[in-house]
């Protein structure tokens, strides 16, 4: 069934003004945890050269994502697959880009690690892992709000909360990527991109 979530209604259009900065013309796009769909269709069709395959590792979500492409799924919007960020057993294993918008927050920091190591994997040399959440960043006065969400997080789960931009980028770093952009969103929430250097070969 489709559902609806307000959250990629409403950053869909500041996330799509950075999209179009740097995605590349053509190739494929490797959506981890798309939840309900509502991104992917919407991408996917602003970005009709690039192939969409959408994942999450909930069965409901992967049941949602099927069902807006069912109804409105543009041609370059694969059936979505079943992928766990955590595991080391992903089913791609090539992408030109990989973007991840929300999840990390959300989601025990193993899954952040994980995203870490199966981008070093899959993805091309020069390809990109876009994120896209709230960070503490180093250096910089926490907005009341993240203080606030964070501590709701922590409450429904110990092992979620809002991670440290730095963390993130180390753990990144740790599989061959590198920060390229950090770019100021609405929200207090950030679009990061990662880039794997060009002459790259395959990380662990
Ligand atoms: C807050 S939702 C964001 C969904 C979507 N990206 C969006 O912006 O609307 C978080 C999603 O992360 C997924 N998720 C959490 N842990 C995951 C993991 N280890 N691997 C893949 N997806 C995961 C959840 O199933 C959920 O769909």
């Amino acid at each position: 069934m489709k559902r609806h979530a307000p959250a990629p209604e409403r950053n869909r259009e500041p996330l799509l003004a950075v999209l179009r900065e740097v995605m590349p013309a053509s190739g494929t796009v490797l959506e981890v945890a798309s939840g309900t769909g509502q991104h992917a269709v919407f991408f996917a069709r602003a970005f009709p050269g690039l192939l969409w395959q959408p994942t999450d590792v909930d069965p409901e979500s992967l049941e949602s994502i099927a069902a807006w492409r069912a109804e409105e799924g543009p041609p370059n919007l694969l059936p979505p697959l079943p992928l766990d960020a955590s595991t080391g057993t992903w089913p791609v294993t090539s992408a030109d880009v990989i973007l991840n918008v929300n999840m990390i927050h959300i989601s025990p920091w193993a899954s952040c690690q994980g995203l870490m190591r199966g981008a070093g994997r899959v993805l091309s040399p020069g390809g990109l892992l876009v994120m896209y959440g709230p960070y503490f960043v180093e250096g910089r006065e926490t907005a009341p709000s993240n203080l606030a969400f964070d501590a709701s997080l922590r409450a429904r789960n110990e092992a979620w909360g809002v991670r440290e931009l730095g963390a993130v980028t180390a753990e990144a770093e740790r599989h061959g990527l590198r920060r390229e952009r950090v770019v100021d969103m609405p929200s207090n929430n950030l679009t990061v991109v990662f880039r794997k250097p060009p002459d790259a070969g395959p990380t662990g």
